[in-house]
């Protein structure tokens, strides 16, 4: 960021992002804040809200949030610095001249400079492909049943058989060494510079805004390795970007469809299922998961049928739970993968066995299912052990016993006998392990991170929507005693704000812009939905809020101190907290 901050927050508060965002998406005023359908994820009912005393965006049901200057960036794909121009010029506010050298602002925006980069060899490889040197390229990609349009649309290319060609073509476009070392396009030595991907179709991998981050080259034919990736550059997390998100961001499914590879991406996309998406030759993170729950809470998996495809499912079904998807498991064989299934059977086929695919769970116990012979009675008695042992993860009743059921169905087990063995066996664990039914600390504990961040992002729209908030809770709670470091500075900054009587909560955000995930996070703080509550009830709530958040703040420093009197007074402060009431005014 090289303009000052203070120019920048004039032009983020001259540009009115009501008016801005107007220009995009319609909007109808409700009450104080207007509402629109969201423009990051398909929706049919508006939860793409507006709000013009924060000057801020956020959407109830993707989590997409920020300000006029994210808006852009997201919508229109805009770097900061592109909307930041932008909405000067909107505005009619003369920048200042640049007066530094062309070698310092490539220094200072080298974010930006990289994906331009990306992007001119997206273009050039492209080019090659089309090009009389792309002949082979360009009939390997269409024998493998591609269309002219799908290879548009996905920006497939062609690395030539020059080992430095693209390296000569972005020189000449004036790029120096040092940012194309960042592009990791190309390696550097005494003897110059050497294209990374050599002879290769080039499939540019873009983020969930179509900008390109990186590339992977696949050989023709057979050869090790098969396909060679760009490494992690400042642009390219492989751990947060799926491919395919970009179109898949915007299919009119509720689910998405999960895969291992770039070419099943594109054979799925080209088959109409446009929601499908792959990790980037890596395993799927809970980083991927994240990423994926803006958009949908259900995923259907379509890894290869083979035992590395299975194993890759039994990891990500975890981790897909643990972000709030739940996941179901689509049968592929005999193919092994989504392109080869959709070559032989189609895309009718496809969408069947997406119909058919089965509960996460049950494919887990089958594929327990499948390592005991039925005939042998001890290994069947074994996979009806280890059977309820996986019915034990339920914690809810109801919930195990639907399972159970189901699972009992499945395998011609009698219910009631299930039963029986997972109550006995959840009695033998209890006892063996000795935990006593967990405490009320320790329930408080594990339930802690969701319900306490909640607790921390209400309390910040209150302080920001009601100034009564603020007078109620000074001197009773500050930004120190929210629980990690991100919710701890957005909250400082919102107490200075306050505190000074100069809140803008859509200039604090401005702070966190380099960080997409960041930026998002404290659109989500500032944004809770506040309950309709009667005064009563608001006063009660409110002081819920407060004592919750304080009360976990004071048994983490009661954990922290080693000396007596100092636990006393936290003792004491406890103590106090519970018989607090606040009254809002
Ligand atoms: P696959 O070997 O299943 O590739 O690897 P694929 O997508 O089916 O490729 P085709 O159909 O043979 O062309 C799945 C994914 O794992 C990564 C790639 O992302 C690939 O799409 N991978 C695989 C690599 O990164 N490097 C490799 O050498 C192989
Ligand atoms: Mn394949």
């Amino acid at each position: 960021m090289y303009y000052p901050e203070e120019l920048i927050e004039e032009i983020r508060s001259r540009n009115d992002i009501v008016e801005v965002i107007s220009s995009y998406v319609k909007l109808q005023k409700k009450g104080s804040t207007y509402f629109g359908l969201c423009p990051f994820h398909n929706e049919k009912t508006p939860s793409f809200s507006v709000t013009p005393s924060k000057q801020m965006y956020y959407c109830f049901g993707c989590g997409a949030g920020g300000n006029v200057i994210t808006f852009l960036m997201e919508y229109e794909n805009f770097t900061f610095r592109e909307a930041v121009e932008h909405l000067a010029e909107r505005a009619g506010i003369q920048l200042p001249k640049e007066e530094e050298s062309a070698e310092a602002r490539r220094q200072a925006d080298l974010r930006s400079r990289v994906l331009e980069v990306n992007k001119e060899a997206g273009k050039y490889f492209y080019y090659q492909l089309k090009g009389r040197n792309g002949k082979r390229a360009w009939e390997y990609l269409t024998g493998r049943g591609l269309t002219e349009e799908t290879i548009r649309r996905f920006g497939l290319g062609y690395s030539n058989m020059y080992s430095d060609d693209l390296y000569r073509y972005l020189k000449q476009k004036g790029y120096s060494d040092s940012l194309l070392k960042e592009t990791g396009l190309v390696t550097l030595s005494e003897k110059g510079g050497r294209d990374k991907f050599w002879n290769r179709v080039m499939f540019p991998i873009m983020d969930a805004n179509s900008r390109i981050i990186g590339f992977g080259g696949r050989v023709m034919g057979e050869g090790e390795p098969k396909y060679l990736n760009s490494p992690e550059t400042r642009v390219f997390d492989k751990s947060r970007n799926l491919y395919g998100l970009n179109y898949a961001r915007t299919a009119r499914k509720p689910y998405m469809l999960i895969c291992e590879g770039y070419m099943d991406v594109i054979a799925m996309h080209q088959a109409g299922f446009s929601n499908a998406v792959a990790s980037l030759g890596t395993a799927f993170t809970a980083g991927h998961a994240n990423l994926l729950r803006r958009y949908t809470d259900q995923a259907v998996l379509t890894y290869d049928s083979d035992g590395a495809g299975v194993k890759a499912a039994l990891r990500a079904i975890p981790i897909l739970k643990e972000a709030g998807i739940s996941a179901r498991v689509l049968d592929l064989k005999p193919y092994k993968d989504p392109d080869e299934f959709i070559k032989n059977l189609g895309a009718e086929a496809f969408e069947e066995r997406i119909r058919r695919a089965e509960n996460s769970f049950l494919f887990e116990t089958d594929v327990l299912y499948r390592q005991y012979d039925m005939a042998d009675p001890e290994q069947k008695t074994e996979f009806h052990n280890g059977l309820a042992r996986m019915l034990l993860r339920f914690s809810d009743k109801l919930e195990r016993e639907n399972y159970m059921e189901a699972a009992a169905g499945k395998y011609g087990i009698a219910f009631d006998g299930l039963k029986a063995l997972v109550n006995r066996l959840g009695g033998q664990i209890g006892l063996a392990a000795k935990p006593p039914a967990p405490s009320r600390e320790d329930r408080e504990k594990t339930a802690k991170p969701d319900g306490i961040r909640q607790s921390e992002r209400l309390l910040l729209t209150w302080l920001i929507e009601d100034g009564d908030a603020y007078r109620a809770v000074k001197g009773i709670l500050g930004p120190e005693d929210f629980s990690e470091g991100l919710y701890k500075q957005a909250a400082s900054m919102v107490y200075e704000g306050l505190e000074a009587g100069n809140l803008e909560p859509a200039g604090i955000l401005s702070h966190f812009i380099n960080d997409e995930e960041e930026y998002r996070e404290v659109a989500a703080l500032f944004n809770t939905s506040l309950p309709e509550l009667t005064k009563e009830e608001r006063e009660k709530a409110f002081s819920e809020t407060v004592k919750r958040i304080k009360r976990r703040s004071l048994e983490e420093k009661s954990r922290q101190v080693s000396d007596i009197s100092a636990l006393q007074a936290l003792v004491k402060e406890q103590a106090e907290l519970d018989g607090l009431h606040i009254s809002l005014n």
